[in-house]
């Protein structure tokens, strides 16, 4: 075929002897040992970040929702989710304690590629169009608003943003391949303010929301003991319950209660099992470094040295690492990273590379999903995806290597996405004593990465059962699927200026 690049170099290594996949299997291992340091580093990474302001890798962002949804919410509500490849518009008409959600309706509308490299205007204004049209759309007898009132919007926004109220916040940095300019340090509210007041639309955002965050308060609706949110879709991330006393940087007067931390968990990169392939793939990623040029203001000539040593510096450390690591974004990126230097240094497809697989994010995690449930025994459905993907002929034995790659790769993010949720969980406990006193304690689950990727959910499962061991029967992992929206009209509801 065509699309091969015939490697001249080839060594001849047979399959089973693959010693780039040994030594990629050896890297990627994570004991109950090592999950249990990694658990304790992403605990000690959360207390140093909610000490100060960047105290850790986790940014530990302080959301200002300190209420919950209590079940008497009433009225009529929007929510609007922007976060991935796709963004989300829903209402919801709230009836109270009796009546709950008396109707909701929503749409999902897919972000052309080049508004999510574009400028914020392209953005905002497609989304402000589309949300008009779905207002217009609007059934009069099956959702009111009351007299008076403006449309409350909650948004949900799953980016990291720097809140500087429940109803604004400035975007810190993008992640998930956006990269609309001009948008870093602006305040995301105002944006979309400024595009619906543009589109004729009379709507207010009354809460900015992180999709854990959202996530979290759709869940705790119907159950009371759901004390965090966590996302395993495209990126990743959590939020939690956290006591106001646990808040060293939490200035405020008043220091009881509760509150919730967006984690950005996905930033942290300590003592995590990197291999080469991890670095290769954060060096060619849009968000490599981000952090860097936050520090540009803080140096001038004179320290030209110590700032390139810094600059180094913070590219080591600030990758989002864990995101990269455990999220449905990278899964197949990185097998496709492994396989390609396979090919390059043993013949696993024969003498040759496939070109497709010299393609970033050609394979991606959803192949790999489907190449693991295949049970047959000639790999049929494995075959079939590297054909019609990689467009490669692969024998059984090429088959079972691959699958070995992908096992590897989905087995080390199931397990340290356990370990991150165990360090949130024994947060939690530390503060609270709820396990201790035999309180149920749920965690609200949501994304695509975990609803549609059984081995992922199961190695995450078996982290859990390795570090809690019987402590784990207080808790609760739910599936709450797309309870985000519901979570943001919710909050909206909470916070209406009315
Ligand atoms: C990325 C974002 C984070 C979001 C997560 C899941 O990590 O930075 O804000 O919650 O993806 O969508």
């Amino acid at each position: 075929r065509s699309n091969y690049i015939v490697m001249s170099a080839v060594r001849s290594n047979s399959a089973s002897t693959c010693p780039v996949l040994t030594k990629f299997q050896k890297d990627c291992d994570t004991p109950t040992p090592y999950l249990r340091n990694v658990a304790n580093a992403i605990a000690d990474d959360m207390r140093a970040g909610l000490a100060v302001e960047g105290g850790g890798d986790l940014d530990m962002i302080l959301t200002y929702v300190d209420a919950l949804p209590s079940g008497n919410e009433e009225g009529l509500f929007y929510a609007l989710d922007l976060g991935g490849t796709n963004f989300r518009v829903r209402s919801v008409q709230l009836g109270g304690k009796k009546k709950r959600v008396i109707a909701t309706e929503s749409e999902q509308i897919s972000i052309p590629q080049k508004l999510m490299i574009g400028t914020s205007e392209e953005l905002f204004g497609f989304i402000a169009a589309k949300l008009a049209s779905f207002v217009a759309k609007e059934k009069p007898g099956r959702f009111q608003l009351e007299e008076g009132r403006k449309r409350e919007i909650g948004f949900t926004f799953s980016f990291p943003v720097k809140q500087t109220s429940i109803d604004s916040g400035t975007l810190i940095k993008w992640t998930k391949g956006f990269k609309v300019s001009g948008m870093e340090g602006k305040n995301v509210v105002a944006c979309l303010n400024e595009a619906m007041e543009a589109h004729g639309l009379d709507m207010r955002v009354s809460a900015l929301v992180n999709d854990g965050v959202g996530t979290l308060a759709g869940a705790r609706y119907s159950d009371e003991d759901v004390m965090i949110g966590v996302i395993l879709g495209t990126g990743t991330n959590a939020c939690y319950v956290e006591q106001k006393h646990a808040i060293p940087k939490l200035q405020s007067k008043s220091s009881s209660g509760t509150t919730i931390i967006n984690t950005e968990w996905g930033g942290f990169s300590k003592v995590l099992p990197q291999t080469i392939f991890d670095q290769e793939m954060d060096a060619n990623s849009p968000n490599r470094g981000e952090h860097v040029v936050e520090f540009y203001p803080f140096f001038n000539n004179i320290y030209v040295f110590l700032f390139l040593f810094l600059q180094l510096f913070t590219v080591c450390v600030w990758m989002k690492l864990y995101e990269k690591m455990i999220s449905g974004m990278y899964l197949g990126e990185i097998v496709r990273r492994v396989l390609l230097q396979m090919c390059e240094t043993s013949d696993l497809f024969g003498q040759f590379v496939p070109v497709k697989l010299s393609t970033p994010f050609e394979l991606r995690t959803e192949h790999l999903c489907k190449m693991q449930e295949d049970t047959t025994d000639d790999l049929q459905t494995v075959g079939s995806v590297l054909y019609n993907i990689l467009e490669v002929e692969a024998n059984l034995n090429a088959r079972r290597r691959v699958v070995e790659v992908c096992d590897t790769v989905v087995k080390r993010g199931g397990r340290l996405a356990g370990a991150g949720i165990v360090a949130i969980l024994e947060k939690i406990e530390e503060e609270t004593k709820r396990m201790g006193s035999g309180k149920r304690t749920v965690v609200a689950m949501d994304g695509a990465l975990y609803e549609k990727y059984p081995q992922y959910r199961q190695y995450m499962q078996d982290a859990l059962v390795e570090l809690l061991g019987d402590k784990l029967s207080h808790i609760a992992i739910k599936h709450t699927k797309d309870v985000s929206g519901l979570g943001a009209a919710l909050l909206a509801a909470t916070n209406s200026i009315y």
